[in-house]
């Protein structure tokens, strides 16, 4: 029978039991939540950038609406991660100061460009489809305020997953510009929703503890697995072609073999220096400033009303 706290806390990890916020946890699982759950918040955020720059030109009405759909679902996103990540004690204010100053992370790919609206669907199929992957399993992360929150935002994220399937559907079946503009994309957007996934399983600092801890379910190179089995058949079915020539069907293990990863780039980009890191943190700053004005008048309000309350 367990002993320590530890043990304990453990022994309810294993029975799949969920950890609620005043339960007693180890440190080092608070932090991994507060790290991983504020990462996550911030790249929701962020991740409204690069779309929310073609809102204003996106081809039809009806495009436009399901755009803004999405980029306003992933600001909910954001905004309930951050509740999440308060449950464990983290201040709101110094999660978002992080972000600003540059020093918490966000997903790799957002620090890269839109260029075309074929960029558009590319980040639907393969970006949204990269975060379902991952994200399903942390449906059942053994933190219980973390592992409900995904159930609204899985649900949410495979919608987002299939508006970007039909849109690259409908330039894969156009004009030749089109279909080489949806060539184009899956070109620049294939490699970077690799490493979306992570590190390779032997450069992951966190792995072995947060599977211990059931917040992990499964590694960075199965979920990563798992994307190029599920991604390659519907690349054929649109009759592009994923940019990897070691691409091939493993009839052995039922897998797809894949090239190497450029992990140098994965390293450039999380030092600040892709293509878009300085713009995103400069757009994510203004925006913060320019919204002074709105927490100013809201605290305002809160002193008022309790003042009228005291009365
Ligand atoms: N972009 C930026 N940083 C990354 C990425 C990435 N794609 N992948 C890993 N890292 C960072 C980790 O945050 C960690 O940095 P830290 O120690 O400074 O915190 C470091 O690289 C080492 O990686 P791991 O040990 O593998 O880290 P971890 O166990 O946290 O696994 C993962 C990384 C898989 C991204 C995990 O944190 C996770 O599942 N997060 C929740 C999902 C998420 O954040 N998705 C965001 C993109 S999807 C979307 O927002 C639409």
């Amino acid at each position: 029978t367990p002993t320590g706290p530890e043990e304990r806390f453990q022994a309810r990890v294993d029975a799949e039991e969920k950890i609620e916020p005043r339960d007693w946890m180890p440190d080092g699982y608070r932090r991994t939540l507060i790290r991983q759950i504020s990462q996550h918040a911030h790249s929701e955020i962020v991740g409204m950038l690069p779309e929310g720059n073609w809102i204003t030109r996106a081809p039809t009405l009806r495009r436009k609406v399901a755009l803004l759909a999405k980029v306003q679902d992933e600001g909910g996103h954001g905004l309930y991660l951050y509740s999440a990540a308060e449950t464990l004690g983290a201040s709101r204010g110094d999660l978002v100061g992080d972000l600003l100053s540059g020093k918490a992370k966000y997903s790799s790919i957002f620090n890269y460009p839109t260029l075309t609206w074929a960029d558009i669907g590319a980040i639907g199929w393969l970006v949204d489809g990269a975060a379902i992957m991952n994200q399903v399993p942390l449906c059942r992360c053994s933190y219980g305020p973390y592992a409900r929150a995904m159930v609204r935002i899985c649900r949410e994220e495979s919608f987002h997953q299939r508006q970007g399937y039909e849109i690259m559907l409908a330039l894969s079946r156009g004009t030749d510009a089109q279909k080489r503009m949806a060539q184009d994309a899956l070109n620049r957007w294939w490699w970077p929703s690799l490493m979306m996934f992570g590190p390779s399983d032997a450069q992951s600092a966190h792995s072995a503890q947060s599977m211990r801890w059931k917040i992990k379910r499964f590694s960075n190179d199965e979920l990563r697995q798992r994307f190029v089995d599920a991604t390659v058949p519907q690349a054929e079915f649109l009759g592009l072609t994923v940019p990897d020539p070691d691409l091939a069907f493993d009839e052995a293990t039922g897998h797809y073999r894949f090239g190497a990863i450029d992990w140098s780039e994965f390293e450039r980009v999380l030092k600040g220096d892709g293509p878009c890191n300085r713009e995103r943190l400069e757009a994510r700053r203004k925006a913060w400033d320019d919204g002074a004005w709105v927490r100013e008048a809201a605290l305002a309000h809160a002193r008022k009303k309790e003042a009228r309350a005291q009365a």
